[in-house]
């Protein structure tokens, strides 16, 4: 068994971590609307602290709730009638052997066009007094220690970075000692007041801003020497955030791992307390080498704890094969409703009671998956660890299903990473896999199955437009079998992420594209198309959205707009209007009564997410 260096014990003020490993905060959205913590709060964090976690910091905690901005359900931190949910749970998470750190957060500008530029003194101090009294309520839960945010932007992080805080006075940004200033007196007064034996004080700052008079790494340094002397006892270093490059805080997959690792190393320098890295860090080895490099102390881990809660334990217990990983998918970013798994690739991710752990019943009976993809793949592992004996059956040659043609554009690489998970548990569980070859009905009728889970996919809708027959498949562009040759004018029908990814890779490749979406640019759409509406933008795709198509000629999209028809010049037309279940399959299945389950894009169609959690409910629920 590997001897990790992050799974040593560490001091951090008066506490000692069993492990080297923290879950840095993630604002989870599953608190009341009026700031109580939850059980499925507290059911969440415990996930993560039974799996060997040594350090829990919640998602942000607002010190002030009469903010004009303080996130939608996170847990609230100004009034004593939240101490018993505070109190409960730190007591659950050492009851589960992790310590706990609860963070002080005020948004400050982010949200709001209140700026701190505009603050008086007095709103300075009345804020100080705030950050002062949650940490004093936070101490009165149980909690070890509190965790001073200065990172990503927030009020704090305002008043620290020369790109937002042009104030003139003592608390400027004209040098270090000013812009620290706001941080430091909050500090020392939870220092002074509140810190002792049993109650830390910890600080998450950027190292970075990268925004243009931002926050930089010197700067950064050189504020931490301030913040230890006001009595930081460890420092977690990220980077970007809400008024900069929300990529920057959470890479989105198109960084490679520990890509802000360097921060970390370079506050390391200035400091004498422990450093806490942060950014995509997923792999064991990565994370062992960093801190035998002396780059860093700890490993702050957020996104990679969600996908995989047991990270700690399974490295611990040499079951390395068995983590999940994050994929940078960018899906944590939405808020789910309860019942509904936040996480790609974790089917239980904020839905903790779900879990009804191992039923191990399957009794060797003999189940049959059909279709490779997420939803197939997680029935199957599923299926295997209850005792089922299982087979999956994929007509391609590989498995992955639609996840390997959307990992094809530049920055979707990490996708490929679900699948090397499936991919280690078939071998581990003595999955069969029959691939390269369409099985019928019949066939899998013939092997008598105990259940059929069917997860055939989908196939690409064709609307009703004239001329659509000359359209070509989106998946065939992404496969590589559409040549786009330098200069063709290309228009893409459908500016849904697949849409928009699929652009902006034939863009890459030397055409010109436009994209014609018929619904109006939604400013509320999820953080994924967001940023595949960024990229494809910033690669110089035209995206057209409220553009009804009419008809595609020999060399034209015909479209209708509010403002009259339109023709856009195409050389080539791509088709990417959604999708339909390909049910053929089930159907048959079904008419020779047998006990079928179709789950993913076979039932409707679907994200990652949620054909990760049909196929783990369907197959946990098989009696
Ligand atoms: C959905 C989401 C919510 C986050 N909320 C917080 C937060 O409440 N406080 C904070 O300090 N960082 C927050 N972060 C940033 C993470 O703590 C972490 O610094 C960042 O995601 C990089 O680490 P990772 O690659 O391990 O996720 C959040 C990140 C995500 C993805």
């Amino acid at each position: 068994m590997r001897k990790y260096s992050f799974l040593e014990p560490i001091t951090v003020g008066h506490m000692t971590l069993k492990n080297r490993v923290v879950m840095t905060a993630m604002a989870r959205h599953i608190a009341t609307a009026d700031g109580f913590i939850t059980e499925r709060y507290c059911r969440h964090y415990r996930a993560a602290a039974e799996g060997g976690t040594a350090l829990i910091i919640p998602g942000i905690m607002a010190v002030d709730s009469t903010w004009p901005y303080i996130s939608n359900n996170q847990p609230w931190l100004d009034d004593d009638k939240f101490l018993p949910g505070l109190t409960r749970f730190a007591a659950e998470m050492h009851a589960a052997g992790a310590k706990v750190a609860y963070q002080l957060w005020c948004s400050g500008l982010a949200g709001t066009t209140r700026s701190i530029d505009d603050f008086t003194l007095a709103d300075i101090a009345r804020l100080q007094q705030k950050y002062l009294e949650a940490a004093r309520r936070c101490k009165q839960a149980g909690a070890d220690a509190v965790e001073f945010h200065i990172a990503h932007t927030y009020l704090p992080g305002q008043f620290l970075s020369p790109a937002w805080n042009h104030r003139k006075d003592q608390y400027g940004a004209d040098c270090v000692e000013n812009a620290t200033r706001f941080s430091v007196e909050c500090m020392e007064q939870i220092r002074d007041k509140l810190c002792d034996a049993h109650f830390d004080l910890l600080v998450k700052i950027n190292g970075a801003d990268f925004v243009t008079g931002g926050v930089t790494p010197q700067w950064s340094a050189a504020a931490c020497s301030l913040l230890e002397q006001a009595g930081a006892a460890m420092f977690t270093v990220n980077g970007g955030g809400a008024l900069a490059k929300i990529t920057d805080m959470s890479d989105d997959g198109h960084r490679p791992e520990g890509w802000k690792v360097y921060l970390a190393e370079e506050i390391r320098k200035q400091v004498h307390v422990p450093v806490a890295a942060c950014g995509s860090i997923r792999h064991y080895d990565y994370a062992d080498r960093i801190i035998r490099e002396g780059k860093c102390d700890l490993i702050a881990i957020a996104r990679g704890l969600f996908a995989e809660p047991a990270w700690v334990q399974k490295a611990a217990e040499g079951r390395e094969d068995e983590a999940r990983r994050c994929i940078s998918c960018m899906f944590c970013f939405t808020s789910v409703p309860e019942g509904v798994a936040g996480c790609s690739v974790n089917p239980y991710a904020k839905r903790e009671k779900d879990d009804p752990g191992v039923v191990k019943n399957g009794a060797g009976r003999r189940v049959a998956v059909v279709g490779a993809g997420p939803a197939g793949l997680e029935a199957a592992y599923r299926l295997a660890l209850r005792g089922f004996d299982v087979t999956i059956y994929e007509k391609d040659s590989a498995i992955g299903g639609l996840t390997r043609l959307a990992a094809v554009p530049d920055g979707k690489q990490k996708l490929l990473w679900l699948a090397d998970y499936y991919a280690r548990q078939i071998s581990r569980l003595g999955i069969h896999l029959a691939l390269g070859r369409a099985v019928s009905a019949e066939e899998i009728a013939a092997t008598h199955p105990y259940a059929v889970f069917v997860a055939t996919g989908s196939q690409e809708l064709t609307p009703p437009i004239d001329g659509i027959a000359r359209a070509k498949s989106v998946r065939a562009l992404l496969r590589g079998e559409i040549a786009c040759k330098p200069g063709a004018r290309m228009v893409v029908l459908g500016g849904g992420l697949t849409g928009l990814e699929a652009a902006r890779l034939a863009q890459t490749q030397g055409c010109a594209v436009t994209v014609l979406e018929m619904l109006p640019e939604n400013p509320g759409a999820n953080l994924e198309t967001k940023l595949a509406l960024g990229y494809a933008r910033t690669a110089g795709v035209s995206v057209r959205y409220g553009h009804k198509v009419l008809a595609v000629t020999p060399d034209a999209v015909l479209a209708e707009t509010n403002d009259g028809d339109c023709t856009v010049d195409a050389d080539e037309v791509i088709l990417a209007m959604g999708l339909r279940p390909d049910n053929a399959l089930a159907q048959q299945l079904e008419q020779k009564q047998l006990r079928v389950y179709r789950i993913g894009d076979c039932d409707h169609a679907v994200k990652i997410s949620s054909a990760v959690q049909s196929g783990c409910d369907a197959a946990q629920a098989l009696q």
